[in-house]
């Protein structure tokens, strides 16, 4: 879905977001893996405070409130996101949609649960950061882990009629999502990870001596308690990132942007 008529820089921004995000309930593995995660989690959830960072529709905050949660604040940025949630929510007293950025959200009540989706498909480039600088603490956050893989692969074998290798070489330095669908490789580097409560690092090296192949591809995995919740490829809603290799070690960082992170990506030799 894409916006096609002009609108003013704000307004587009809001949209632009607001369809993304309504997009991302065509992923129904996500969803289900979400939903499943909610459900084993009822007993913390039951009669405790429970907040929804970063909403959307509030599908996961009506789950919560269907599990028995004594209040739940879904909290939302994009204002036009947030009254379609209060739409959507109103069915439920004990649901309160408070439109603000996570970072600065001062419940009224200890925090027992805060659910989130804010992966991106390279891990920080959402909103994954702004769980760092929250203003409460809450007991237990859903899911609490996350990391991007990395695999070198033979290009040879994912070149077709269309991305050929003249056109692979012209997106050097490039990070592409969705370019391939699949790979049948295993992604076994962790180029960078994040586990809520510890320190991150939102700059970092990627070094690939001793790998052959000349086609670098990324994969998320979203995790909790160190067990898979979703993985790029596998839930649509996160596709796999590939750029042709250009060296054997490169660097990823992350700079802040309005409502998330923009990725700088290099080789350095
Ligand atoms: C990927 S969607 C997830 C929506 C919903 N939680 C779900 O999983 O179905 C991320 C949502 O978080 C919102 N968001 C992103 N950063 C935020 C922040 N710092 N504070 C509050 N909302 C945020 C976006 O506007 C978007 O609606």
């Amino acid at each position: 879905m894409d916006v096609m008529n002009r609108l003013d820089e704000k307004k587009f921004r809001h949209v632009d977001d607001l369809l993304a995000f309504i997009s991302i309930y065509d992923d129904a593995a996500r969803t289900q893996a979400y939903l499943e995660l909610l459900r084993a989690h009822a007993h913390v959830i039951e009669n405790r405070v429970c907040v929804e960072a970063g909403c959307g529709m509030g599908l996961f905050s009506a789950e919560m409130a269907k599990l028995g949660a004594r209040k739940v604040y879904a909290v939302e940025q994009n204002p036009l996101m947030a009254a379609v949630a209060r739409e959507q929510l109103r069915q439920w007293p004990q649901v309160e949609v408070v439109e603000l950025a996570i970072q600065e959200f001062e419940p009224d009540h200890e925090v027992d649960v805060l659910v989130h989706e804010f992966y991106g498909q390279f891990l920080f480039d959402e909103d994954l950061a702004a769980l760092g600088d929250l203003r409460f603490q809450p007991g237990l956050v859903l899911p609490d882990g996350g990391a991007l893989y990395c695999s070198v692969l033979p290009a040879t074998a994912y070149l077709d009629d269309t991305v050929t290798a003249a056109a692979l070489r012209e997106l050097q330095g490039v990070l592409v999502s969705g370019l391939f669908a699949e790979t049948g490789d295993e992604f076994q580097q962790k180029a960078l990870s994040w586990q809520y409560g510890q320190p991150f690092a939102m700059r970092q090296r990627i070094d690939l001596h001793g790998r052959e192949g000349d086609l670098l591809a990324f994969a998320l995995e979203v995790s909790h308690a160190g067990h898979t919740i979703c993985r790029a490829g596998e839930c649509d809603n996160w596709a796999l990132v590939w750029t042709p290799r250009a060296g054997d070690v490169c660097e990823i960082s992350f700079i802040p942007d309005e409502g998330g992170h923009d990725i700088e990506f290099r080789w350095l030799s």
